[in-house]
């Protein structure tokens, strides 16, 4: 049967589509499997406790549940929710922020989709107009999200070399220099996979090239400030400066369930999502916003985010990298290396000196029971060789701690094979 161009990538499996294959075999199937692929949050008992109460909080008013169950929203979300949350932005940003400059998706997968077909592809002029992807690797939720092929443009970090064991991806702006008719750029703060947060200067430097281009500078904080705020070094502050767009979500909060991603921008962005939010959702769900109005409402969003999130992550982010230091001093792991882990909850795990690559490696563990996700799927649109895309693998330490050790534990043991 005839499929237009868009219709064919969907014949066969994505990255992102074996990815929610794989977490939902681990989570839901084959809870036997040790889950440190997708990116599911934790479970937390403090923040489940809090949604729990936000939750009979929205059950018990009768006018709050009738709402969130009864009525669609309008195309642009719950003005409770977008009116509660513009203050509490305003302040943390420091730029006034109006419930105009934001809206709700279905998720913020949602929206990306929205906003890569917004601003990229065909202008009225006929130009292509690629989202340029300034760091890779780089979220792999991001690829195929094109209605027009060949959507993304990515660019090759430069690899710093911190010590024997660390990097860090930095910035090429020589090569974004090059870049000519741009239709937005992009990038995820903290990054999934690397776990890489981008310095404000860095930032800053990247929203003049964006301004100059009249396009604009798009950042993605799943993990990052002010909520879920998983992001470990004090000095990597929230960036913001109006014309930009920055999309948040509730996911990793610990609410990936209701799907309620959030759009802060410029009104004529807001509207569009708006229009695209009736045409694809007709509205998005209301279940989402109406908790978090909840938590809004005693200042807990960004209380547990600073205060139990975060720690949270830290603590376990340090646990691991205990075991590494522990593991190496044993030997047979000195060609290891590892992303600073600076933000989200992933290592970013390099074993190209291992001789193995990332599929290799993948099927290994998955045979030993371990789901990791091999690195080759986070690059969209790079079209150069890149030494670390495909010996790199992304490993979750969400889960629970004795089961993520259990999991590295593995990953070090194969690796350690590999390399005598
Ligand atoms: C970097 C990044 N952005 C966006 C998303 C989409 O999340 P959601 O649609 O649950 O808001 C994810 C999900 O894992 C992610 O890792």
């Amino acid at each position: 049967m005839h499929l237009s161009a868009f219709g064919e990538k969907f014949k066969t499996d994505s990255g992102i589509f074996s990815l929610m294959a794989d977490l939902d075999e681990a989570l839901n199937r084959n809870p036997d499997l040790l889950m440190l692929g997708g990116g599911n949050p934790g479970h937390i008992p403090e923040v489940e406790k809090a949604l729990r109460t936000a939750m009979q909080d929205v059950l018990a008013n009768e006018r709050s549940f009738e709402r969130a169950i009864g009525i669609y929203d309008s195309p642009v979300g719950d003005q409770n929710f977008l009116s509660a949350l513009a203050p509490v932005l305003s302040r943390e940003l420091g730029h006034p922020v109006g419930p105009e400059n934001l809206a709700l998706t279905n998720g913020s997968q949602n929206a990306f989709f929205y906003l890569f077909n917004i601003y990229g592809g065909r202008d009225s002029r006929g130009r292509h107009r690629p989202i340029v992807l300034p760091i890779v690797p780089e979220y792999i939720g991001y690829a195929d999200s094109g209605i027009e092929p060949d959507l993304f443009v990515a660019i090759p970090p430069q690899v710093e070399q911190i010590d024997d064991l660390f990097f860090k991806y930095r910035l090429d702006l020589d090569a974004l220099k090059k870049i000519e008719t741009p239709g937005a750029i992009c990038l995820s703060r903290p990054t999934n996979p690397s776990g890489n947060v981008l310095s404000p200067s860095e930032l800053q430097s990247l929203a003049a090239w964006a301004k100059d281009r009249d396009v604009p500078l798009i950042v993605d904080c799943a993990y990052g400030l002010p909520f879920p705020g998983l992001v470990y070094e004090e000095h990597h502050a929230p960036f913001y400066e109006p014309g930009m767009i920055l999309v948040f979500s509730l996911s990793k909060f610990g609410m990936p369930g209701t799907r309620t991603g959030i759009v802060l921008g410029p009104e004529e962005t807001i509207q569009a999502m708006g229009r695209l939010n009736a045409v694809l959702n007709l509205a998005c769900g209301s279940m989402g916003p109406a908790i978090a109005c909840e938590l809004l409402r005693k200042g807990l969003l960004l209380q547990l985010s600073t205060d139990v999130l975060r720690p949270h992550y830290a603590a376990r982010r340090d646990r691991i990298l205990t075991l590494i230091h522990e593991q190496r001093a044993r030997g047979g792991l000195e060609a290891l290396r590892l992303h600073l882990p600076e933000g989200a909850f992933f290592f970013w795990f390099e074993c190209s000196g291992f001789g193995l690559s990332d599929r290799d490696l993948y099927d290994r563990l998955k045979k030993r029971g371990v789901i990791v996700v091999p690195g080759h799927h986070y690059f969209p649109g790079l079209k150069t060789p890149m030494p670390h895309r495909d010996s790199s693998l992304r490993v979750s330490y969400s889960q629970s701690e004795e089961r993520v050790l259990a999991g590295i534990s593995i990953l070090l043991e194969e690796l350690r094979r590999a390399g005598s």
